[in-house]
């Protein structure tokens, strides 16, 4: 299958020129002007005039069919897979979970078994640990050799997830050597559970007591004990959801050191804040995420951030529960809520808008935080994350000019709400081409489950 996408204005994380691009089968075959002339017969011509052509996004936190908080996330990876394509994600990273004396491999087997035949993209996996004794430290070369070449450790959740400091000592030594990157959960989720309790005993039950009982310095001191231990172990770390200033502050100590540090932020502590808590009635349990949204003087700081690569990724931490029976779980007890959010359909369209239409991004800067950066870290470049010759055909064809409201009555995530119903942004998803194929077509759906593959990462360079 031969796929000539014409005059389209192609933008990568340093590129930004109209070509036309050939796909032979499943990788960019050619990039150049006016091939049509050259490249003989091709089973589909694409025009991509006015329209910007962008390596398709990379999402590297969702979290499907998770179990957590004594329910599921919604989406598995049939339903979160094509949700994320029709918001311009072609490849998601994942979380799988070792529960408590599971071998290391075993628990990703579980995942595989929840992706396979179900993803309509492509993925990868990084692996949660929360049982690492000495005799199972080798394990984790065992799956860097897979190409789970990431880790996911918990400093929050006491008794479901949390790991102790001489764990995560052990692992980032371990890892770090095997070239592997530890993902770090940066929270005292010890101070945070005895807040939480006290909170209750008070009778203070309701959603907003999630956010006072996980203050930023909380948040803050997670990350700099995080990048305390590895740079004890000699090893990268990387903070996942990153969503406050006082955090951002401890990465951007290190990172002015030289440290190998990196860090994620997610389109809702960019865009929403915890005035979203305050309502008397429950509708704060649609934002009880952790960490929770904060103060909305932390935009800008985070945006800040963003322009300055002291934050390298946006990612989404897709984790979404239906406000109905799920989320209504915790209705007597903001502890029983659980914890998460949708946003893997948003993130592109959100993040084009207040990020480049309002000015606090450049094109090229969007394109480097939503897919480059991320390949690049979790060892998926060049193969992902660009659009070069070679490079697998992961393309979006991006309209800058069109509108689209946000609504769950449209979107595709299976979660009974969105966090930005009623918000209106300029730059949608048209066309996404998965490894050649394309997979929504002017907005249609013509993608199929289990189409996507799971994806070797390299390691850490
Ligand atoms: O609230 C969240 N973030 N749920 C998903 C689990 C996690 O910590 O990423
Ligand atoms: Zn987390
Ligand atoms: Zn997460």
């Amino acid at each position: 299958m031969r796929t000539l996408i014409t005059n389209g204005q192609i933008v990568t994380a340093v590129d930004n020129y109209v070509a036309d691009i050939l796909i032979d089968g499943e990788t960019i075959a050619l990039i150049g002007r006016d091939l049509r002339s050259i490249v003989g017969e091709v089973d589909r011509t694409i025009d991509a005039s006015g329209r910007l052509v962008i390596p398709g996004g990379i999402d590297p936190h969702t979290h499907m069919d998770l179990p957590f908080g004594g329910t599921s996330s919604s989406d598995d990876f049939e339903t979160g897979t094509r949700a994320a394509a029709f918001g311009g994600t072609t490849t998601i990273i994942d979380f799988a979970v070792q529960y408590h004396g599971q071998a290391l491999n075993e628990a990703l087997d579980v995942w595989f078994g929840k992706a396979q035949g179900k993803a309509a993209i492509d993925y990868g996996f990084h692996l949660i640990v929360t049982d690492l004794p000495d005799n199972r430290l080798p394990e984790l070369k065992g799956l860097i050799d897979q190409g789970v070449t990431s880790f996911k450790l918990f400093m929050a959740y006491p008794g479901v997830f949390l790991v102790d400091d001489g764990t995560i000592f052990k692992a980032m030594t371990e890892a770090g050597n095997h070239g592997g990157l530890v993902c770090m959960h940066a929270e005292n989720g010890v101070v945070i559970d005895v807040l939480v309790k006290r909170a209750i005993a008070e009778g203070k039950t309701g959603p907003k007591y999630h956010a006072l009982t996980r203050p930023t310095k909380a948040e803050a001191e997670g990350v700099h004990r995080a990048i305390a231990i590895a740079e004890m172990a000699n090893s990268p770390v990387y903070i996942v959801h990153l969503s406050c200033y006082d955090a951002l502050m401890e990465v951007q100590a290190a990172r002015d050191l030289g440290l190998p540090v990196f860090a994620e932020t997610c389109p809702q502590y960019l865009l929403l804040d915890d005035s979203l808590y305050q309502s008397d009635d429950f509708e704060g349990a649609k934002y009880v995420m952790t960490p929770p949204l904060r103060d909305r003087e932390n935009h800008e700081r985070l945006w800040r951030g963003l322009r300055g690569n002291d934050l390298q990724v946006i990612s989404t931490d897709h984790c979404p529960f239906c406000f109905k029976e799920q989320k209504e779980l915790g209705r007597d007890d903001f502890s029983k809520i659980p914890n998460g959010g949708p946003g893997v359909e948003n993130r592109m369209s959100l993040i084009y808008h207040h990020g480049v239409v309002e000015g606090r991004i450049g094109l090229n800067r969007f394109v480097e935080l939503t897919s480059t950066a991320a390949a690049r870290i979790f060892g998926l470049f060049p193969k992902k994350g660009t659009v070069a010759v070679g490079s697998d055909a992961d393309l979006v064809i991006f309209d800058p000019d069109r509108e689209q409201t946000i609504s769950a009555a449209t979107h595709h995530m299976r979660v009974d709400y969105s966090a930005y119903e009623g918000w209106k942004v300029k730059g949608v998803t048209e066309t996404v081409l998965s490894r050649g194929r394309v997979i929504v077509d002017n907005g249609q759906w013509q993608g199929k489950a289990g189409d996507g593959g799971f994806i070797k990462r390299g390691t850490f360079s």
